[in-house]
């Protein structure tokens, strides 16, 4: 059995993580070690076997001995501690789900029921880091991942509509008690059915932008809002986040060299966990959507494609339907005004699971094969 050591598992990533690894019964087949960066010493958490106390996350030679390390605990971890790890001689497999490794020429960014050969032929060729993509790509990929196998795609614009939680816990919370404060603040009036719906919105409007509702963590409302910029800017004009988009997604696919265009905008909304994007693409001929709908389904198993039709739709393609759920759903598929070639699609996916942790347990578990 593989020693895996495992640091920032009781965050929120670490913790959909070991919840998913309990219901996979992964840690059966591995040794895993816990490490802290606060509780050295304390106990290990309950995985259904015993497992040693806590030991310090900082200490490179406890780390050392790990044949894996998997790493939810983010990029400032990854950054101080995986270069001293390296520099010592440790020739282990290096797990993340932190950004800081993604783009290094000797690492592999992971999502394999998109990009397994190009993992596969990783391994046999040494790499030894593997890393999980950023959210929105990784979920995109999962839904699209047919058209791009087929080489179908000349272009993708896809605009975001993302979750609280790509943002973090804290977020999470803040986004919950934007809208508890906002609903208190009309509390009277909302109880009151002969009341005027122009004042209610009047007093609504009044306290989204005053300093009375909570704003710590996003420094703007999102509840009763949106924040159209995510990450830090970059000097092309676009947020980070956007630029993630096409040098991910085509170090994903194996296709840097000859990279497919993908740029769009990304917005924060109201959703708590699930991100969905809004996509407008290019195909390279003019395909019928009836095989671009069986293309897309027969991907992958996740993959779930939703006819265009309104009932269905608003049932199944949203982020209140999917959320804690490992279902891609794709849908609003048709044709565009702009030429046959021209098509469109919404897809939602938890980024908390396809969009982080699910990437990582199966790359483990690849290792151990
Ligand atoms: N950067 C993403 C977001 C989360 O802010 O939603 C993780 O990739």
């Amino acid at each position: 059995m593989k020693k895996v050591g495992l640091v920032g598992w009781r965050g929120m990533v670490g913790s959909v993580l070991m919840q998913r690894m309990r219901d996979e019964n992964d840690f059966a087949t591995i040794e895993p070690v816990f490490f802290t960066t606060s509780q050295i010493g304390l106990l290990a958490p309950e995985i259904g076997k015993p497992s040693d106390t806590l030991k310090d996350a900082f200490a490179i030679d406890e780390l050392a001995k790990m044949d894996i390390v998997v790493t939810c605990q983010g990029g400032d971890y990854t950054n101080e501690v995986y270069p001293k790890l390296r520099a010592a001689g440790w020739k282990g497999y290096w797990i993340d789900a932190a950004s800081s490794l993604r783009m290094q020429d000797d690492s592999i960014i992971a999502l394999d029921p998109v990009n397994k050969d190009v993992i596969q032929q990783g391994i046999k060729d040494g790499v030894k880091t593997f890393v999980g993509g950023n959210c929105t790509v990784s979920l995109l990929l999962m839904a699209l991942g047919g058209l791009f196998e087929e080489e179908l795609i000349e272009w993708v614009t896809p605009h975001t509509y993302q979750a609280a939680s790509g943002a973090g816990a804290r977020n999470m919370r803040e986004l919950i008690s934007q809208m508890g404060s906002i609903s208190a603040s009309v509390a009277d009036k909302l109880a009151d059915p002969a009341s005027a719906i122009l004042e209610i919105d009047q007093q609504v409007a009044e306290h989204i932008r005053s300093d009375a509702l909570p704003k710590e963590q996003f420094g703007a409302p999102l509840a009763g809002s949106l924040i159209p910029w995510i990450d830090v800017p970059m000097p092309s004009g676009q947020s980070k986040e956007e630029w993630k988009a096409q040098v991910e997604a085509n170090k994903i696919l194996g296709t840097s060299d000859k990279q497919v265009p993908i740029d769009g905008l990304c917005v924060r909304i109201g959703a708590m966990r699930c991100h969905s994007q809004a996509i407008t693409m290019k195909l390279k001929k003019d395909i019928s959507v009836a095989e671009i709908e069986r293309i897309l389904g027969a991907h992958n198993e996740w993959v779930k494609v939703i006819p265009n039709e309104r009932d269905i739709t608003i049932e199944e393609l949203s982020p209140a339907k999917v959320t804690g759920t490992l279902t891609i759903p794709v849908g609003r598929i048709r044709k565009l005004a702009m030429g046959p070639e021209y098509v469109t699609a919404f897809t939602v996916g938890d980024q908390l699971l396809w969009g982080a942790a699910e990437p990582l347990r199966r790359m483990l578990n690849i290792l151990q094969a």
